[in-house]
């Protein structure tokens, strides 16, 4: 059997600096026309003139004749100016600010600390149209860490939608049924990205015969009845509901630690990954929605016109991959996965 798509992008993607980005970049090439780059290197890119440089580099490390585009994100701050969202926006090759609340993941230290104090680049980034991507959880010590999701939500972004009801705003890799009710009750500019391992996996994952470092990332795994309601999203064919894969690279022994950094890998295999469930959900029709034309629709973006095959062709994941100077393990490494690229 053989499935083939317009070619895909993705709305959400790591990918880091200097000898990791070497390391995980051809991965997405491979796949993807254009990938959303998360800002949140050490220190992050806030400024049009870091994430111009960083695009450089994305370009410098791509493998020879590939034709990929990485779409530069800014990272939001306290510090955010009006003139820096009209210089981000007149570069054409920004795309987006990412609002990490101060804490609440990797190399979020230097995050937003009372949304207050963004009010108004978010005026500005109303006003020329620039997208909020949103990690969408609350740091307060006091919240589960199993409901800082919806509390950011009743919290924080619901009041901002009525703040800012011309503002487009991505909730980032939703995890559960809160969030995606929350999308559904939105306009049209209101989206949400869905991750490949959120679909695959719920928290049992993380304790299945011990503790897993490797399925530990943010916002967490959750329960299994979120995990069928983002199913259920992903697979609908609304076009609110777009593949962002937040795929993460850490270096094996930053995971397997005392104390493990939160992030999944998934570039290696993210397309057959997801083809995995849009197949068991009965929905292989809806995936070329979901991975390449939602997203490029919202961000006002046009469609690729390229297509890539997958087939359906029994391999083996690798047990790792090289990281720079060390390696990661990718999610479902060693087992066996049923689609594949054609090459
Ligand atoms: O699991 C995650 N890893 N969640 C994030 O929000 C950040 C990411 C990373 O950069 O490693
Ligand atoms: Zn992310």
């Amino acid at each position: 059997m053989e499935l083939t798509l317009t070619r895909p992008d993705d709305w959400h993607l790591h990918v880091r600096d200097g000898v990791d980005l070497g390391s995980v970049i051809a991965h997405t090439a491979q796949q993807f026309a254009r990938a959303i780059i998360m800002p949140n290197l050490k220190p992050p890119v806030t400024t049009t003139g870091q994430a111009l440089a960083y695009r450089e580099r994305i370009l410098a490390a791509l493998p020879q004749g590939s034709d990929f585009t990485p779409l530069m994100t800014l990272y939001l701050t306290d510090n955010t100016t009006p003139d820096m969202v009209m210089e981000a926006a007149a570069s054409k090759a920004i795309h987006a600010f990412k609002l990490y609340p101060a804490g609440a993941t990797t190399h979020s230290d230097a995050g937003v600390t009372d949304i207050s104090n963004t009010f108004a680049a978010l005026d500005a980034m109303q006003a020329h149209g620039m997208p909020l991507l949103v990690h969408a959880e609350v740091t307060d010590a006091a919240v589960d860490v199993f409901d800082r999701e919806h509390v950011y939500i009743d919290r924080v972004l619901e009041p901002l939608t009525h703040r800012y009801p011309e503002l487009k705003i991505v909730l980032e890799h939703v995890t559960t049924q809160d969030g995606v009710d929350f999308v559904l009750a939105g306009n049209a500019r209101l989206a949400a990205t869905i991750t490949a391992h959120h679909l695959l996996l719920n928290r049992n994952a993380m304790f299945s015969g011990g503790l897993r470092p490797h399925a530990y990332c943010l916002p967490v795994l959750k329960r299994e009845t979120h995990r069928r309601t983002l199913i259920k999203a992903a697979t609908s064919g609304n076009p609110k509901f777009f593949l962002g894969t937040d795929s993460a690279p850490h270096a094996r022994e930053r995971k397997e630690s005392g104390c493990g950094c939160a992030g999944i890998y998934t570039a290696h295999a993210a397309l057959e990954l997801y083809a995995q469930v849009f197949e068991d959900a009965g929905a292989l029709n809806r995936l070329e929605g979901f991975a390449s034309q939602y997203g490029a629709d919202f961000y006002g973006l046009p469609r690729n016109t390229g297509s890539i095959t997958l087939e359906k062709n029994d391999w083996t994941v690798p047990e790792n991959y090289p990281l720079g100077n060390s390696t990661l393990i990718p999610m479902h490494a060693g087992q066996t996965l049923h689609w594949r690229i054609k090459q």
